[in-house]
């Protein structure tokens, strides 16, 4: 089967990914190739477009079109559920009972649309809706590097799908098997990301600051519990205060917040600005605690059992890119493996879709192997870009551009690196990254000096050789996509400071030599010239922006901030 995954259901971080007999061949981000960030609203053409054209499959010839979305029977709880709980706000409510698949059939269209602007045929290729947390669940536990016929615990969070916020299932057989899920308004996603909000972030990229805020603060100094109520299984979220629409919502210069004026009567004024300051880091640590702890007794309740008998988790959904909550999850005494694939995100149900609707046609899906899912470009693609941009940059083709790069970072200098396809998912992983060496001293004040687009509070990861993880992390669990934390081991703290969060911690990526070879061999020769193979590594982009993708964009983005060095495959380009 050919299919074809579209993500872009839930107005945000639209992507296509491409599924063959099972096999993942291609899948990327919209706002990679249109520029902007999370593609808001966007359905992924271009996305779509290219990984036909990589694979080289004829639009006509596409066998199915997966979406994350489906239909929602009036039969479901999840509906009668949303219109209870929105008693308040009773447009929605009634919406939710006489018109509750009205985004479903909007959807719906405009994929199909999209189809026949690929130039494909509609009455010829099958459109597949995948329930979103299915799909969430599917980019877990399909692509995860567990056996198939070993039963598996399965979760997923997010803010909100169709109706369902969080998801618990288990895998038998290879079947995903749904044992309970949460509705709107009861989302722990939608609660991150409206106290995401009232700390003064954006929400999508804003809970990155929150849980990198909290180490700073404590937990304990506010209880913010009442935001919940989480007993016997039951999930209720304080609708009076977050997770709010209609009249209940806060108002400031004419935008309307996931909270209420309650929330701000309780807490004080939201928060604006780029500084960690009280009150604000102390309820940062509380909202995570009280994230995590949730979680945790949820998973106990509902796949305690399992995860008992099988010590195996697959966990997606938004929330899954909570690295802090994952490591927590991960030290659970009877979880022995945790898979997060690396667009745990909505990105990632392009993927989950596809690999769902593979399943359901009889195909065994694959193991993911690696994030290097994107475009790839040659020298002379780069070579291409730099003569034809505007700002004439001065270029050399290295003879040994390991050599090269190695003799740039330890020297001090922040150095952008563009190899290899583009990573699939928000974290870069050597192939669209910032690199420094994380034994220089400042060298993460100087990237942010450089690029000035990050809270100097925040911190920065490492990416490290798979022969000296353990020794760093004290663990032997698979670290590949940078999607859980460990506690870094007292020896290297002081080693390499500029990769270690304020808590002690680093969300590390274990670089192996079968999957990046090239970033692979840079850090070896790093770890020949100074005695660590470990590299600082943030995303090519600047603040706001999405991740570069082409040649030119790396350019684009290179001239725009006061880097001095961008190795694009062998090109050196040099200011
Ligand atoms: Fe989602």
């Amino acid at each position: 089967m050919k299919i074809l995954g579209l993500a872009g259901a839930v107005f945000h971080d639209a992507a296509a990914a491409l599924v063959i007999d099972g096999e993942v061949i291609a899948a990327a981000e919209e706002e990679r190739f249109t520029r902007d960030k999370h593609a808001k609203g966007q359905f992924p053409l271009h996305a779509a477009r290219w990984c036909l054209e990589y694979a080289g499959i004829d639009p006509q010839a596409l066998d199915a079109i997966a979406f994350p979305y489906a239909p929602i029977s009036i039969a479901s709880a999840a509906r009668w559920h949303y219109a209870k709980r929105y008693w308040y706000a009773p447009d929605r409510a009634l919406d939710a009972l006489f018109h509750g698949n009205r985004r479903f059939y909007r959807n719906k269209t405009r994929a199909l649309q999209l189809l026949t602007d690929l130039g494909g045929n509609p009455d010829r290729t099958v459109f597949i809706p995948v329930e979103h947390h299915l799909a969430h669940a599917s980019s877990a536990y399909h692509l995860s590097p567990f056996d198939q016929q070993e039963k598996v615990a399965i979760l997923s969070i997010d803010g909100k799908g169709e109706y369902a916020t969080t998801f618990f299932g288990y895998s038998e057989n290879g079947k995903i098997i749904k044992l309970k899920e949460f509705y709107d308004p009861d989302s722990l996603g939608g609660l991150y990301s409206a106290i995401t909000e009232y700390l003064g972030f954006e929400m999508l990229d804003g809970e990155f600051k929150v849980m990198g805020m909290a180490p700073y603060g404590d937990p304990n100094k506010y209880d913010l519990t009442r935001l919940l109520e989480c007993r016997d299984g039951q999930l209720k979220v304080n609708t009076k205060l977050v997770n709010t629409v209609g009249f209940r919502r806060y108002k400031e210069r004419g935008k309307g917040y996931y909270f209420s004026p309650a929330l701000i009567a309780w807490l004080g004024k939201r928060r604006e600005g780029d500084e960690i300051d009280e009150p604000y880091i102390h309820y940062a640590a509380s909202v995570q605690q009280l994230l995590e702890t949730t979680v945790l007794e949820l998973v106990n309740y509902y796949l305690g059992d399992i995860i008992r008998e099988t010590g195996k988790l697959c966990f997606a959904g938004g929330v899954a890119l909570n690295v802090k909550l994952n490591q927590r999850l991960l030290e659970l005494p009877d979880l022995q493996q945790l898979f997060v694939p690396p667009a745990a995100n909505d990105a990632g149900t392009a993927l989950g879709a596809a690999t769902y609707a593979a399943y359901q046609a009889g195909d065994t899906v694959k193991p993911l192997q690696h994030a290097y899912l994107g475009p790839e470009f040659s020298n002379e693609d780069c070579i291409a870009a730099c003569e034809s941009h505007p700002q004439r940059p001065i270029w050399q083709q290295c003879r040994n551009s390991i050599t090269s790069a190695v003799d740039i970072l330890t020297a001090g200098n922040p150095l952008a690196w563009f190899q290899g396809r583009m990573e699939f998912g928000p974290r870069a992983l050597g192939g669209r990254s910032i690199l420094g060496d994380p034994s220089q001293t400042g060298i993460a004040d100087k990237i942010n000096l450089q690029i000035k687009y990050r809270e100097k509070w925040r911190p920065f990861c490492p990416s490290m050789l798979d022969s000296i993880a353990p020794d760093i992390l004290q663990s032997q669990h698979p670290a590949p996509y940078m999607t859980i934390t460990f506690p870094v081991a007292q020896a290297w703290k002081t080693r390499i400071p500029e990769v270690v969060h304020a808590d002690g911690t680093a969300r590390a990526q274990v670089v192996t030599a079968a999957t990046n070879p090239r970033y692979y061999a840079l850090l070896q020769a790093l770890e020949a010239k100074t005695g660590q193979g470990v590299l600082l590594n943030t995303s090519l982009n600047r603040r706001g922006e999405p991740m570069v993708c082409s040649p030119t964009d790396a350019l684009n983005m290179f001239y725009s901030c006061d880097l001095q060095y961008l190795l694009m495959q062998d090109i050196l380009v040099t200011k």
